[in-house]
């Protein structure tokens, strides 16, 4: 009996030094680096930089980019991610104004486009979760960021303000040694699906081009960034998110659960949260729901057909559609 007490014992201390060993390593080195390694059509890339592409890609970055990158004065010079839980630490957006010292002046098309697909920079440093990967993006949409980052909106234009580096802290380092890194480039082309094929079309819109999953899934670190509809608790809402104020929201349950979730609402009221924030028990979303009106009716109308097609949770933890829990 003492001899197993014994054995336990020192394979108990053993695996905690081997954690404590493991910290160390993780605190010690931070997030590993990547080797930066575009193919040549990549590193090649010049993004077409017409009107259209430029419209489309100021919509995405509406929604998307202005959100996390805008200061107080609206240009984009980076400010501190305020609705980030608190055990990720202090973490600051940076400078992507046209500066090139400051901001991604002197990038390169296809610099920009590795890092939106991937995270990782051209020296090899590679930016955790809280800049999102764009992994599920179609090519013509991000290379319309692209050339959105590189038009004449007055928000882009050079400025020097820059916050320092950030610096992780354990958490982080240790998600980003352990459990989170580069998704791959795609292997194919990601084309926009057929307007007309409404239920693929609405899950590029929902997953591929607005990232409506990431919230509105259980949990931020349970999401599959490579296959979404992998993500614990898809659609079904609950996750725990912050407002700008600190207090804790839920997110709404999208799937057409009838007593928890969607399975009530009409196309109109769908449209109506969505693109203008109007809750359907009155009164308006709270942030971190952003009114999407960038969104067209028809791409909202689209995620809403869907919606209708992705598996039912219930989730009697949220009241009715009010991302409110009892
Ligand atoms: C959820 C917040 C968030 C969103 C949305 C977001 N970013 Fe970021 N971005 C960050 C953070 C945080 C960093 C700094 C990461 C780090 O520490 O390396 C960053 C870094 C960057 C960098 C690297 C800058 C540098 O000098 O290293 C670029 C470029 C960038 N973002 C572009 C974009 C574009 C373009 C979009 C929209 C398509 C976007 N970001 C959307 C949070 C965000
Ligand atoms: C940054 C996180 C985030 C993203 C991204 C996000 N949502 Fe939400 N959403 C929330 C939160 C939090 C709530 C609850 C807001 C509230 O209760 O006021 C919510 C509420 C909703 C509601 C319910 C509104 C009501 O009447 O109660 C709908 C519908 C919705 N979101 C749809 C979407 C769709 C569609 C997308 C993608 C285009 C999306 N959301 C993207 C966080 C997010």
């Amino acid at each position: 009996m003492k001899m197993i007490f014994k054995i336990l014992g020192y394979t108990t201390g053993l695996l905690l030094l081997l954690i404590a060993g493991s910290l160390a390593y993780f605190h010690l080195n931070g997030i590993p680096e990547y080797e930066y390694a575009p193919p040549e059509a990549i590193k090649q890339l010049m993004a077409p930089k017409d009107s259209a592409h430029i419209a489309r890609g100021a919509a995405i970055g509406a929604m998307h980019c202005v959100a996390c990158h805008a200061g107080t004065d609206g240009k984009l010079v980076g400010k501190p991610l305020v609705d980030l839980p608190e055990m990720f630490g202090k973490l600051n957006s940076l400078n992507i104004t046209q500066d090139s010292i400051h901001g991604i002046g002197a990038w390169t098309d296809g610099e920009l486009y590795y890092f939106l697909r991937t995270g990782i920079h051209k020296d090899g440093s590679w930016s955790p979760p809280f800049m999102p990967k764009y992994n599920l993006m179609a090519d013509e949409d991000l290379k319309s960021v692209i050339a959105w980052l590189r038009s004449n909106d007055s928000r882009l234009a050079p400025d020097q303000r820059e916050y320092p580096p950030n610096q992780y802290n354990l958490l982080v380092k240790t998600l980003g040694n352990v459990l989170i890194t580069p998704p791959p480039l795609p292997e194919q082309p990601i084309l926009v699906p057929d307007v007309s094929n409404r239920v693929a079309y609405g899950k590029y819109v929902a997953d591929g081009l607005s990232n409506c999953y990431i919230c509105h899934s259980a949990d931020m670190l349970k999401n599959d960034i490579l296959v979404p509809e992998r993500s614990a608790g898809y659609y079904g809402g609950g996750n725990a998110l912050r407002t700008p104020e600190g207090k804790e929201i839920f997110s709404a349950n999208l799937t057409m659960d009838p007593e928890t979730g969607l399975g009530n609402w009409s196309r109109q009221e769908f449209i109506d949260a969505v693109r203008f924030g109007k809750k359907r028990s009155g009164g308006m979303v709270s942030q971190p729901m952003s009114p999407h009106s960038m969104l067209t009716d028809d791409e909202v109308s689209a995620i809403f057909d869907y919606l209708q097609t992705v598996p039912v949770i219930h989730n009697p933890g949220l009241k009715s559609q009010a991302g409110v829990r009892h």
